[in-house]
């Protein structure tokens, strides 16, 4: 039987593995991590975390070939290939600091595979951020390797939070980066092997290492891209009266540029789309290509204006102050149908609302009190590491509570604020939220959610990221 371990049991990991069970029966497979408490909601009901169609998955294979553990190193050595899934920050200090990426714990697993292997291994890196990463990994292990024989693979994972199961079992593509050696052929084949159990051979890529990594890092590049250009589509909509989702729609058509990934939002987040185009800006940089560098650094600042300019037409709108104002912040994870807060915008709203002395009530289907108040107290790239190792925030925020419905959330307060596209809030009760608010009451949408004239109708005064602007908002203009 082959086994398989992997080292992480995150976003990735967890998902990935129970699909990889599921569709692969004779195989067994181990996910380990360091973290115990998140072993331990792997293995009870109430997994660490929410992705939609997750729990039938682990359902229907733990205990059968999908196992969870802290025994890092038994599993391990027992293991015929390996994953790597493990966090990887941005570096905060020394070279390359708020850029380039933090390999700490990917050192450290390569080093422990090195120390317990005793029999010939596939190391598959499967973590957020490739940067060179199998090159660096390839060459611990084969300088520690004891007569061991090691394959690098590298095998990008592209599913989105969210959807991840649906994008596990039919993805769009797989691809699998290897030496082309007689060995690393053999070792991209075993990978193959056990994806060929669902997924059509035309479907799985093969490439060289280094392409299958620059593929992940371009593929999220392009995708943010997508979501800068649209965005800053939407300033020029909001500033001429234009509306952004008339424009997606019909720039959409064009079937070279197709429809999906055109909304514009209060700005992407996530765990990967900054955090890679930092790491290609970094790699741009190192190989002498400022342009190339400047070119993708822009991606990256025109989300930061998203988000800011969001904030200043908050303000401006409500009379240049929210000082002791109470926000109703509708939604706080990074998209909908997931719990994970990784980058999302709505950390950079709420801190730009608290920089302004109001006073928020945060309401998300999914997202813990606790690890709200983490987010609004942490460091800008603390986030990424284990979680065992992030700093606590025993006092929280004072000026921010935590609302269990948006009905809570919204009362007596003098705005909304939409920073996720949760379903929900497409079919609140919004002539009851408006009668529990004070007036005048403001709704800023920044993810195009609600129905703009039948809220004006009601009597908001209503800002919707890209639309024709609200007479109000006109006479009070926002500036970035
Ligand atoms: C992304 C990539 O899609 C995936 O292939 C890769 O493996 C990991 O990174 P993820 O970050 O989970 O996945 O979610 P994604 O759906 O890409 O959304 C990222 C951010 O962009 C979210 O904040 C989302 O709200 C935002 N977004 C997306 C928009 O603002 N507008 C859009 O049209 C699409
Ligand atoms: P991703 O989105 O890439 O899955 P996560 O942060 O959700 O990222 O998951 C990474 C996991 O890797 C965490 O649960 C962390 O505890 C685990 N981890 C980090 N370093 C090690 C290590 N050396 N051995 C085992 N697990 C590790």
């Amino acid at each position: 039987m082959v086994k398989i371990c992997c080292i992480g049991a995150g976003y990735v990991g967890g998902p990935t593995m129970a699909v990889i069970a599921l569709n692969c029966p004779s195989i067994e497979v181990v996910v380990v991590d360091i973290s115990v408490t998140r072993i331990s909601a792997w293995n009870s009901d109430q997994l660490p975390i929410y992705e939609p169609g997750l729990n039938e998955v682990v359902k229907q294979c733990k205990g059968r070939n999908l196992f969870f553990s802290t025994d890092v190193e038994k599993h391990v050595s027992e293991a015929d290939i390996i994953f790597v899934s493990v966090n990887t920050p941005t570096k905060t200090r020394g070279l390359g600091a708020g850029k380039a990426a933090d390999l700490t714990y990917w050192e450290s697993a390569a080093r422990m595979i090195a120390d317990v292997s005793k029999s010939n291994k596939i190391v598959v890196e499967k973590s957020t951020v490739p940067v060179k990463t199998a090159e660096a990994i390839e060459r611990i292990l084969t300088h520690n390797s004891k007569g061991i024989k090691y394959q690098i693979l590298s095998n990008p994972e592209f599913l989105a939070e969210g959807t991840a199961i649906q994008d596990l079992f039919k993805p769009d593509r797989v691809l699998i980066g290897g030496r082309e050696t007689p060995d690393g052929l053999k070792a991209i084949q075993a990978l193959k092997d056990v994806y060929a159990h669902w997924v059509p051979e035309d479907r799985i890529i093969t490439t060289n290492l280094w392409s299958a990594e620059l593929s992940k890092l371009a593929a999220n590049a392009f995708l943010a891209q997508r979501i800068s250009s649209v965005n800053a589509m939407s300033a020029l909509c909001e500033a001429t009266g234009a509306d952004v989702s008339q424009v997606s729609h019909a720039v959409g058509k064009d079937s070279r540029i197709g429809p999906k990934f055109l909304n514009a939002s209060v700005g992407f987040g996530g765990s990967c789309f900054q955090k890679d185009i930092l790491n290609l800006v970094y790699i741009c940089e190192c190989n002498g290509l400022a342009e190339v560098a400047n070119y993708w650094k822009q991606v990256i600042k025109v989300n930061d204006y998203q988000k800011n300019r969001f904030v200043n037409r908050v303000v401006s709108s409500m009379f240049n102050t929210v000082s002791g104002k109470k926000i109703g912040i509708m939604g706080f994870a990074f998209k909908k149908d997931t719990g994970d807060t990784r980058e999302t915008p709505a950390i950079d709203v709420c801190k730009g609302l608290l920089g302004d002395k109001a006073r928020l009530s945060i309401y998300d289907p999914q997202v813990t009190a606790d690890q709200i108040q983490r987010d609004l107290t942490m460091n800008k790239f603390d986030w990424d590491h284990p979680i065992h190792l992030q700093p606590m925030s025993p006092t929280g925020v004072k000026q921010v509570s935590i609302a269990w419905d948006a009905y809570e959330a919204s009362k007596d307060a003098h705005a909304l604020c939409i920073l996720t596209e949760w379903d929900e809030f497409k079919t609140l009760d919004y002539r009851r939220i408006f009668d529990n608010m004070q007036k005048p009451a403001f709704v800023f949408d920044g993810r195009n959610v609600v129905n703009v004239e039948m809220l004006r109708d009601i009597g908001f005064i209503v800002y919707s990221i890209g639309k024709p602007l609200d007479p109000w908002l006109k006479n009070m203009p926002a500036v970035a």
